[in-house]
């Protein structure tokens, strides 16, 4: 042990770094993510059997992250939240993504706070539509991706089948780490490839508390199994023969992903994947500030804005913005700054959040997540940090927006609230809000990556701000970032609008990407760049 205190402080957080897995879940809606996350806090033995549940009582749809009523409603999950277990001797922070690829924009940001990402697939449909469109978010920030095969007792496509199209659609490379033996009501377990054994399990009643386990010799297993176990293991042989080996490196990088196999409902498997990501994934890491420079988890307090949120609660009516610790230790009360405007602020309310329940956050470590209590000056990708030099990140880019809406508020009595609400889902990211120097504050543009966007803009302008609005449909169909030379040009052109964002970032919005190649082609020098996720 260290007498010296700066020393011990820094090795304190080091292993602390060391023990965390901050992680997110990926897929397509009904692909079983909610189930996933409920057995998780199972093992990890937050949930025990028949009390709480990630769901609340007689609402099926509503899992603990869902908070708007709109969400209920629709079905969908549009808000994020954040979930944290032990695990062996590990701290698990599992945080929640939209699981619709209109909301793309918002998973962005919030696996910009974790450091591996599960992709959960139904066993009888493979790769759908939404999972391709979030899966190309994690290959845009490079995220390492472990696969969850789930469903598999029920009726489930040919394994081999599957891994084939997760190579040629996602261009990823599976390497199964697990293999199932029998599927649909005779699957009973699964082949570790790693450990060179079988092990079968025995449901317990309603799935509601861990599968029983047990490692079976092959022997046994083929006279209890028959065909299914010779199935299985010919194709283990197989995959070994090809060499479908894990590469630890190739994995990190993005390029690889372990893949198993399971059931949610049944917990056949759960175990297995969930050791994976305590072995597996990358603890917290250093993090690239704004200038290139790596800052190690070991220095001064840090942490980045991934979300903010509003109103999660309509009895209080505030706002919380999400922080993912990104170094040294923090502690409540204590006092931060935020980067870009230099303003202290307060932490005397910052909580742990799982869904509605909050609970006082007292200390947290590089991985965990903190939700501030009104601190309603910060935005998505602001860096906050204890003494030292300020902190910059780099800038979280902003997506192709494809789809527009002309916005008005339809009583001029509520004019205010129209406008402070539609700052506020500006700052939040729920859409993207653009002015023209004609249209104003009265008449922004509203950009979305989906329409499903300007649901929840409308919802929440009505509800929240008491701001009934008309979003009428606008011309535009392509974005484009441009600078102060070009747009005076393109400003006296036809065909396209200059518009600004808050920051004071310009976009150009065409009609036709006819209209933007032929612009393109007749007027280089115009600068013209590519946001990300255009299609
Ligand atoms: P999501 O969050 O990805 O949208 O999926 P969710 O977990 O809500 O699961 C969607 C449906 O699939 C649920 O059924 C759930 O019970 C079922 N499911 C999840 N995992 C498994 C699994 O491993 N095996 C089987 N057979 N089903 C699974 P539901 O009909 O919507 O609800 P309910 O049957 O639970 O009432």
């Amino acid at each position: 042990m260290s007498n010296d205190p700066i020393a011990s402080a820094a090795s304190d957080v080091r292993r602390e770094a060391a023990r965390r897995r901050t992680f997110a879940i990926i897929s397509h809606p009904d692909a079983g993510k909610t189930t996933l996350t409920e057995k998780f806090l199972l093992y990890g033995g937050v949930l025990t059997a028949g009390a709480g549940s990630v769901r609340a009582k007689g609402d099926r749809r509503a899992t603990a992250s869902d908070w708007m009523e709109l969400e209920r409603r629709r079905g969908i999950s549009v808000t994020s939240a954040v979930v944290q277990f032990a695990y062996q001797d590990r701290v698990l922070n599992l945080l929640d993504t939209p699981g619709h690829g209109d909301f793309s924009e918002d998973t962005y940001r919030v696996l910009s706070a974790v450091d591996a990402a599960v992709m959960v697939l139904d066993g009888a449909k493979g790769i759908e539509a939404q999972t391709r469109k979030l899966f190309e978010v994690c290959r845009n920030r490079e995220i390492p991706i472990v696969t969850f095969i789930n469903k598999w007792d029920r009726p489930a496509r040919d394994p081999l089948e599957l891994l084939d199209e997760i190579e040629d659609q996602l261009v990823l490379d599976p390497v199964p780490v697990t293999w199932p033996v029998g599927e649909g009501e005779r699957f009973n377990g699964l082949i570790d490839r790693r450990a060179g054994h079988y092990v079968r399990f025995s449901r317990t009643a309603g799935g509601a508390t861990a599968a029983d386990e047990e490692v079976v010799a092959a022997a046994r297993a083929a006279a209890d199994e028959g065909s299914a176990w010779h199935e299985a293991a010919e194709a283990v042989e197989l995959l070994d023969g090809a060499g479908a080996e894990l590469d630890v490196k190739r994995f990190e990088a993005g390029e690889l992903s372990p893949v198993f196999f399971g059931s949610a409902l049944t917990n056949y498997g759960v175990r297995m994947l969930l050791d994976a990501i305590v072995e597996m994934a990358p603890p917290p890491g250093a993090r690239l500030d704004a200038g290139g420079d790596p800052r190690p988890v070991d220095t001064g307090f840090s942490a980045a804005v991934f979300k903010v949120q509003s109103n999660m609660d309509p009895a209080h009516r505030d706002s919380m913005a999400f922080l993912r610790v990104c170094s040294g230790r923090f502690e409540r009360g204590m006092a931060i700054t935020c980067g870009r405007t230099g303003k202290t602020l307060a932490t005397k309310y910052a909580h742990t959040v799982v869904g509605r329940d909050r609970s006082t956050a007292e200390e947290a470590w590089p991985g965990d997540v903190i939700g501030l209590v009104n601190a309603a000056e910060l935005r998505v990708g602001d860096a906050v940090h204890t003494a030292g030099e300020p902190v910059r990140w780099p800038a979280v880019p902003a997506f192709a927006p494809s789809s527009f809406r002309m916005a008005r508020c339809t009583d001029t009595s509520k004019a205010k609230q129209f406008r402070s609400g539609v700052r506020q889902l500006d700052s939040e990211g729920v859409v993207q809000v653009l002015r023209r120097p004609e249209g104003g504050e009265s008449a922004p543009i509203l950009a979305a990556v989906g329409p499903l966007q300007f649901d929840v803009a409308e919802h929440r302008l009505r509800h929240e701000f008491g701001a009934p609005v008309e979003l009428a449909p606008a011309p535009w169909t392509t974005a484009r970032r441009t600078d102060e030379d070009s747009a005076a040009v393109l400003g006296s052109m036809s065909g396209v609008t200059v518009a600004a964002r808050d920051g004071g970032e310009l976009l150009a919005l065409f009609e036709s990407p006819y209209w933007l190649a032929r612009l393109q082609s007749d007027h280089p020098e115009l600068v013209l760049e590519r946001l990300i996720g255009e299609g």
